[in-house]
């Protein structure tokens, strides 16, 4: 398996050198190559997404990726911004279907944001569509009739799009405990109106999954209510991104929810939903732990190897249940120190 690297900005750097960490000590038959990505990639060639990094990407089985977003190129034009990188990568790779799985750890109920028997019985999916809603759809900015400034981004699904993640989340929860909510905005958007009516269509080929139906609104009251409710949850591109930063301080902090972006195909690109954290870069306290289950992701869907992804993910729960935290979580452990105890529970 050809693995190619992007740890991008911010902390994106110091978590993935633990994801090295961890596949040197797993000793896989896979050769590895890095290139620049995000703000790194623009300081060092004028572009966020550079064409030979999107070369070797569309040449590797599996990314593993850090994270994109630095402050000093926040004002530079928005095509050109490190963000475009991920876009364009989801984009040209195809990488339509977004998994981010959030469970509490157990040793975790009280680092949760929920009383403790809330967080408990969080173990769920959030399949999110990737490349499709306002995130692609015509934006820019213009001027009214009025003569006043108005930015604009257009939201839009078509059936193609909203059938293909429907059949990926049905799938997903025939594999779980056969529960499926499609979370839209039905009662506002158009948008949302053809993502029930096609999901409810696509439903038929599924009669052994409960599918329902929820507001957005209302899903992210429930996210925090009651989220032992969910267990797959399909979501357009927008609303997926808000609800699974939300999800994650459900379990305990954002430092733990990783991610795959997949294609058609067996493909994929694997990260941490959270960002590049610029405010602690380079200090060694980010948490590498949703890199590392990333890595664990990568194994389980680009690379057939269940064994080793359970293995990684049976470490790091094993890490959480010692004890074992950093900053994010009220601890004293560092990155690299994090990352080492990981490397020691995997035997
Ligand atoms: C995420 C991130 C990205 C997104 C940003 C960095 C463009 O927030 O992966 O959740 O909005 O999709
Ligand atoms: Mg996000």
């Amino acid at each position: 398996m050809k693995i190619l690297l992007l740890p991008g900005d911010g902390i994106g750097p110091e978590i993935m050198a633990e994801a090295e960490k961890l596949l040197a000590a797993l000793d896989l038959p896979v050769t590895l190559d890095h290139a620049l990505v995000g703000g790194a990639a623009y300081a060092a060639t004028g572009y966020p997404l550079p064409a030979e990094t999107l070369e070797k990407a569309k040449a590797a089985d599996a990314i593993l990726f850090g994270a994109v977003g630095d402050p000093r190129f926040d004002t530079v034009e928005r095509h050109l911004r490190p963000e475009q990188a991920i876009l364009g990568l989801r984009a040209e790779l195809g990488l339509f279907a977004n998994l981010r799985p959030a469970r509490l750890f157990s040793g975790l109920e009280d680092s949760s944001a929920l009383r403790p028997e809330v967080a408990s019985a969080i173990d769920l999916l959030i399949v999110r569509e990737l490349n499709g809603d306002v995130y692609f759809g015509e934006k820019g900015m213009r001027t009214t009739d009025s003569g006043e400034k108005q930015g604009y981004d257009i939201m839009a699904y078509s059936e193609s799009e909203v059938r293909r993640i429907a059949h990926v989340a049905f799938k997903a929860a025939q594999g779980r405990r056969g529960r499926l909510c499609s979370v839209d905005k039905a009662n506002v958007l158009e948008t949302s109106q053809l993502w029930r009516d096609v999901v409810t269509d696509v439903a038929r080929d599924y009669p052994d999954v409960t599918l329902s139906h929820m507001y957005v609104d209302n899903a992210a009251m429930q996210l925090v209510r009651n989220p032992g409710q969910f267990d797959v949850i399909v979501t357009g591109n927008l609303f997926g991104d808000i609800l699974s930063d939300q999800a994650s301080m459900c379990v305990g902090s954002i430092g733990l929810l990783a991610s795959a972006s997949l294609s058609a195909g067996t493909q994929g690109l694997y990260e941490p939903i959270h960002g590049s954290a610029p405010d602690i870069a380079g200090q060694g306290i980010a948490n590498p732990l949703a890199m590392i289950l990333s890595l664990a992701m990568l194994l389980r869907h680009s690379g057939g190897d269940e064994a080793n992804a359970a293995r990684i993910e049976a470490a790091v729960a094993q890490v959480l249940a010692d004890g074992c935290r950093g900053a994010d979580l009220g601890g004293t452990m560092g990155t690299a120190a994090l990352g080492d105890a990981v490397v020691a529970a995997l035997n």
